[in-house]
């Protein structure tokens, strides 16, 4: 399955992928790295690993529909199958999700459908909710919404701040992105309207919930 990852900055979810895809036998290959950020950090490393690396800069485009057709086009082009966004900061028309519908996942801090949007770590704190965690997902036209593929669950402790819940998220999310690429490249993601099941998962159900690491 060819895979491109969209990123706007740091990309420590696409290093993930990146490092998965490249252990022997991955049913997948990155293959490239597309940003709307010329300066985004995560570019240096996809080069270090010999992986294309694209700017398409939305600042460039005179309205969203355009970037987005530049974004299409250049996808197209490359023979992707399947889009990762991994903190891709642009809202994509529906157009764009519609022509890559079931080809495009996200990775998203909370636990969806809780907490979609903007200030995740600081929302779920304040709430006063035990738990949080993460979530990929399939991409629909309405943000943060889509067939679930996989989820796991973080505990929010009594004197966490944004960032260190962040953190602690941030370590399942490198986790479960390269487990539901995995699924959805060995054809084990079948998607039925608004829900994802995966087939033959007896034993892998258990680890798309499981918290295992937690500091
Ligand atoms: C991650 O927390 C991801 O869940 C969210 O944006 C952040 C991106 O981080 N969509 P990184 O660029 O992958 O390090």
């Amino acid at each position: 399955m060819r895979v491109a990852v969209l990123i706007s900055s740091r990309g420590s979810n696409m290093q993930a992928l990146v490092r998965a895809s490249q252990a022997e036998g991955f049913p997948a290959e990155i293959v490239t790295v597309l940003s709307n950020n010329p300066d985004a950090a995560g570019l240096e490393f996809a080069r270090q690993h010999d992986i294309p690396a694209k700017v398409i800069n939305h600042r460039d485009f005179d309205n969203r529909e355009d970037f987005d057709a530049a974004m299409s086009d250049y996808l197209a082009a490359q023979k992707v199958d399947l889009i990762c966004l991994a903190g891709f900061m642009r809202l994509l028309t529906p157009d764009f999700v519609n022509r890559w519908r079931d080809r495009i996942i996200n990775i998203h801090p909370s636990l969806l459908p809780a907490f979609k949007g903007l200030h995740v770590h600081e929302r779920a704190i304040e709430s006063g909710t035990r738990f949080t965690g993460c979530t990929v997902h399939y991409v629909r036209p309405e943000m943060d919404d889509g067939p679930i593929v996989a989820q796991a669950v973080v505990p929010i402790l009594r004197d966490d701040t944004t960032d260190i819940l962040a953190k602690r998220i941030l370590v399942q999310e490198h986790r479960i992105y390269p487990l539901a690429l995995k699924l959805i490249a060995e054809r084990k993601v079948r998607i039925h309207g608004s829900i994802a099941t995966i087939s033959d998962a007896a034993e892998v159900e258990g680890s798309l919930t499981n918290p295992q690491v937690i500091d």
